[in-house]
C-alpha cells in the first residue's frame, strides 16, 4: 500500500489507474481553463498568522452544515460519472463519507441510483438536481430522493447550458461514449480498472435510463440530455423547485453578490459559491475571491458555503477563516476514489482533516468555531481589484 501523505499522491495514482477520458473528464475546465487554474492558485495569495504560546490541546474541527453535526466542515460535492472513475462508485464515496461522518450529495448524472446508494448506507444523504424543463421526472426524482431519506436537495444553478470542455469533446466523451481508437487502446492499458468494470452491472446513468421519458436505453440519453436542460430558468423557477422538494435546499453555483441576494431572499438553507470547478464560464473569478463579499451580503441570512480550487486543509481553513460555513470538495475526493476505491476517499477526507487541525492549531485556534479572519494575512486588494 503507497505511503498517501497528500492529496497529489492520490492524484498521480488515479492518473495511473483510470483511463484517460474519465481523468481529463474530472481534470478540466472549460475553454482556456483560466479559470479552472485559478481556482487552486488564487488560494496561494491568502497567507496565515502563526500564533504560538497558545493552548493547543483538546481541539476539534466538528462543525455543522445545514444542522447537520459533521467531523470537520467539508462535503462531498456532487460529481457526474464517479461509477466511471472506479465501479461502483457513488456507493464507495457514500460509504466512506459517512463513516467518516460529513455529507456525501449524490448527482443526478450519477451511474449508481439513488436507490442503490440508499441500500449500500445507512445514513442519509444528499441528493442534486440540475434545472431541467422535464417536470414529471423533476417531481419523480424529488419523489425518490424522498422515499430514500435524502436530507437536503442541492440544486444547481449555475448549468442552463454547458461549458464547452475541449478535452472531453477531443476524447468523444459525450453518453453514450463515442470510443475513438486512442481511447480504446488507453482503456486496455487500465486492467485492474477495467476488471472492476466488468464485474459490475452498474455502468449506465443509474437515475435517468429507464426512469425519464424517452430513454430507455443509454443510446437515447444524448438527445435527452441535449433537450433536458432548461435555458429559460429564472427565479420563480428556483421558487418553484424548492417548493416541490419542501425540505432544506442548497443553491449551488452562486459567484455574484446581486445573485447571492435574491438567492438569500427566496429562502436557501444555505448556497455555495462556485464556479463550477472551472468548468462553466471561463475567464469568471475563482470562488475564493468572491467569497468574502458574498459572506458580507448575506452571510447573516443565509450558511454561505464554497466550492472549486479545494485542495487540501489550509484551503478548508482559509475558507473558513474568510466567511465560509462550510465548503464542498469534488476533484479532491475523486483523486482518491480513482485511486483506491472506498479507502480512497477515506485516505482524501483523512489528509484534508489533519492538515485542517495542525494548521489551525498553529494558528493559534483549537476549534474550528473560532476560525476567523484574524488567522488570515490577506492581500488588501484580494476580493477588491476587480470591482
Ligand atoms: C456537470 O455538471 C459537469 O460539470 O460535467
Amino acid at each position: 500500500m503507497p505511503v498517501i501523505t497528500e492529496i497529489a499522491d492520490l492524484k498521480r495514482l488515479y492518473r495511473r489507474r483510470v483511463p484517460k477520458m474519465f481523468y481529463d473528464y474530472a481534470e478540466s475546465g472549460s475553454w482556456t481553463e483560466q479559470t479552472f487554474r485559478e481556482n487552486t492558485s488564487d488560494f496561494n495569495d491568502l497567507r496565515l498568522r502563526q500564533r504560538i504560546a497558545v493552548d493547543m490541546s483538546n481541539r476539534t474541527t466538528a462543525s455543522q452544515m445545514v444542522g447537520q453535526d459533521v467531523t470537520m466542515p467539508v462535503a462531498l460535492a456532487p460529481v457526474g460519472l464517479l461509477g466511471m472513475q472506479c465501479a461502483d462508485g457513488e456507493i464507495k464515496a457514500a460509504k466512506a463519507a459517512e463513516k467518516f461522518g460529513v455529507p456525501f450529495t449524490l448527482s443526478t448524472m450519477s451511474i449508481c441510483s439513488i436507490e442503490d446508494v440508499a441500500e449500500h448506507t445507512s445514513k442519509p444523504f444528499w441528493f442534486q438536481v440540475y434545472t431541467l424543463k422535464d417536470d414529471d421526472y423533476m417531481q419523480r426524482l424529488m419523489e425518490r430522493a424522498r422515499a430514500a431519506n435524502c436530507s437536503a436537495l442541492v440544486i444547481t444553478v449555475d448549468l442552463q447550458i454547458m461549458g464547452q470542455r475541449h478535452k472531453d469533446i477531443k476524447n468523444g466523451l459525450s453518453a453514450p461514449p463515442k470510443l475513438t481508437p486512442s481511447s480504446i487502446v488507453n482503456m486496455a492499458t487500465k486492467v485492474p480498472w477495467g476488471l472492476e468494470m466488468l464485474q459490475t452491472q452498474r455502468r449506465f446513468f443509474g437515475n435517468v435510463v429507464g426512469h425519464a421519458s424517452g430513454v430507455s436505453d443509454p443510446a437515447s440519453l444524448s438527445s435527452w440530455i441535449a433537450e433536458a436542460f432548461d435555458p429559460s430558468l429564472d427565479w420563480d423557477r428556483i421558487r418553484q423547485l424548492m417548493d416541490m422538494w419542501g425540505g432544506k435546499v442548497i443553491l449551488k453555483g452562486i459567484l455574484d453578490v446581486e445573485d447571492a441576494e435574491k438567492a438569500a431572499e427566496v429562502g436557501a438553507d444555505a448556497i455555495i459559491v462556485s464556479n463550477h470547478g472551472g468548468r462553466q464560464l471561463d475567464g469568471a473569478l475563482s470562488s475564493i475571491r468572491m467569497l468574502e463579499p458574498v459572506v458580507q451580503a448575506v452571510g447573516n441570512k443565509t450558511e454561505v458555503w464554497l466550492d472549486s480550487g479545494i485542495r487540501s486543509g489550509q484551503d478548508v481553513l482559509k475558507a473558513i477563516a474568510l466567511g465560509a460555513k462550510g465548503v464542498m470538495i469534488g476533484r479532491s475526493f475523486v483523486y482518491g476514489l480513482g485511486a483506491m476505491g472506498e479507502q480512497g476517499v477515506t485516505e482524501t477526507l483523512n489528509v484534508l482533516q489533519k492538515e485542517l487541525d495542525g494548521s489551525m492549531a498553529l494558528c493559534g485556534r483549537r476549534d474550528i468555531a473560532d476560525v476567523d479572519r484574524d488567522i488570515l494575512l490577506v492581500p488588501e486588494d484580494f476580493s477588491g481589484r476587480y470591482a
